[in-house]
């Protein structure tokens, strides 16, 4: 564990005499008239003079060491990076939080730490890119085990070049940076500098050993009390943004992107509470609902549609909601957008009813897709029985209309655990602890000639998020109006 000693210029750069880092290009004078390099960095700075290289680094107050007491999470990160530890002994296991990622030119993305590496370390939103989580296997068998360090790139002294001189990471320009004593402390993990990690031929990476990036993403099956909580929380969040969205319906349907609107006070909504989104909204209406993951958002927002909204609201422990709802966007639903809602209403509720624990995970999807079958027969352009439809080998037919699964894990990722088995995951069973979704849906495109006109056009799916306990599952987002009347109800309620 290290200390934030302001005179610690361990992994620092070095001053040259001159003051400038010889590396670091951006702060070299550039000579009048000097040819300007191809290069954004260079080509637009101005060079220090010597009255700010001999100033800069000095007239700064002791920062303070305060040590945080350990984030409320960082127990149960101990209690995974042990179940890790115990399944690869002797092994020198590496998990990374990635890189920044490059948006275009020197703009990057807002930072997003590798799953893996959240879930192991509790630092997540405020993880620091390029940082490694380290499982060093102990020597001896009187003392198995790892030792497990944490590298990253701790802020600068303020000596350095780097602390005003480097945009990327300088604390001049995006603010403070953590100490390594600190993140110990919040943590309840040993820390190092980034520049004291060595990789080594023998490691096993995440996401490039599949042995230990199976067993990573397995270890999220089934959640904790502090995941759970997490889940209940986003979930919670998620609604009120949807509120929001149908509260101001009568703006979203005055403006020419309607779509982009809904997006907008979704996604104001996440932030001004200060979260993001688990991923991109969906705000689909009319005929745009049909494709299943419309995230363009440029449509206009019409009476008399339904509009599908799929979103959800991502904490900073990473942890997101993923919830569909399909609302008439006039008020109330016509007679054949009611039919179609409440078959997959029933669908979702067929799901809920086959939920149980020890109960497959495809069990979700044959109760979902057998009503949909049915369904479909009963309105007559089923081109074959529901029975034929529903043989998994010589039918399904009717995921003509429902071409994705009724369910996935849900967590840290919205398609949690991707990289489980598939035995425990599509072949594997239903256990207290696991999250998941459960979202049929029917998606009549606009030119699909094997439906009656009046179906098309008409896409609608109904998501929500769901906890299996000893009990039985529990609906986390029932919450949110889910039967057509409920629907009708809310609309009426929120945006008159
Ligand atoms: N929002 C993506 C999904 O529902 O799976
Ligand atoms: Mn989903
Ligand atoms: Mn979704």
């Amino acid at each position: 564990m290290s200390t934030t000693d302001e005179s610690d210029t361990t992994g620092t750069t070095e001053l040259a005499p001159s003051g400038i880092p010889p590396e670091d290009p951006g702060s070299r004078e550039l000579a009048p008239g000097s040819e300007i390099p191809a290069n954004s960095t260079v080509n637009r700075r101005q060079g220090f003079g010597d009255g700010f290289l001999s100033t800069i680094s000095t007239g700064w107050a002791q920062r303070p060491e305060i040590l945080p007491p350990a984030r409320e999470q960082a127990v149960f990160a101990a209690l995974r990076r042990a179940a890790v530890s115990a399944a690869f002994p002797g092994k020198r296991l590496v998990v990374p939080a990635g890189p920044s990622k490059v948006r275009s030119n020197d703009t990057d993305y807002p930072f997003r730490a590798h799953s893996a590496f959240a879930h192991l370390t509790a630092w997540a939103g405020d993880a620091v890119p390029d940082s490694v989580l380290v499982f060093d296997p102990r020597d001896g068998e009187d003392e198995p085990g790892h030792d497990v360090t944490l590298y990253f790139r701790e802020r600068a002294d303020r000596t350095t070049a780097e602390f005003y001189a480097n945009p990327s990471i300088g604390e001049f320009w995006i603010g403070p940076r953590p100490a390594r004593g600190g993140v110990a402390a919040d943590l309840g993990l040993d820390t190092a500098h980034i520049d004291s990690f060595a990789a080594s031929d023998d490691d096993l990476v995440v996401d490039e050993d599949a042995d230990l990036t199976r067993f990573v993403s397995e270890l999220r099956l089934r959640k904790d009390e502090y995941e759970i909580a997490q889940m209940q929380l986003a979930i919670e969040v998620t609604a009120d943004g949807f509120d929001d969205i149908v509260a101001d319906l009568p703006r979203i349907i005055a403006h020419p992107r309607g779509e982009r609107l809904v997006e907008g006070i979704f996604h104001q909504r996440a932030r001004s509470d200060g979260n993001w989104e688990g991923y991109d909204t969906i705000a689909a209406s009319g005929p745009h609902a049909c494709y299943l993951h419309w995230t363009r958002n440029d449509g206009a927002v019409a009476p008399g549609d339904l509009i599908l909204i799929d979103a959800g609201v991502e904490l900073d422990s990473l942890y997101t909601a993923d919830i569909t709802r399909t609302i008439p966007v006039g008020g109330t639903f016509t007679e054949v957008q009611r039919r179609v809602y409440e078959a997959v209403l029933e669908a979702a509720d067929a799901a809920f009813a086959a939920a149980k624990p020890g109960a497959l995970f495809s069990d979700l999807n044959a109760a979902a897709w057998s009503v949909i079958a049915h369904r479909i027969e009963e309105w007559g352009f089923l081109p074959v029985s529901a029975e034929a439809s529903l043989d998994p080998t010589t039918g399904h037919h009717h995921r003509r209309w429902m071409v994705h699964g009724t369910s996935h894990h849900l967590g840290i990722d919205v398609h949690d655990c991707a990289q489980a088995r598939r035995e425990l995951y599509a072949g594997g069973t239903l256990e207290p602890g696991m999250v998941f979704t459960i979202e049929p849906g029917l998606y009549f495109q606009i030119d699909d000639l094997m439906v009656p006109e009046q179906y098309r056009g008409i896409g609608v799916r109904i998501e929500d998020d769901i906890l299996m306990t000893a009990d039985g599952p529990v609906n986390l987002s029932s919450a949110i109006p889910r039967t057509a009347d409920d629907v009708e109800a809310w609309v009426a309620r929120r945006s008159s």
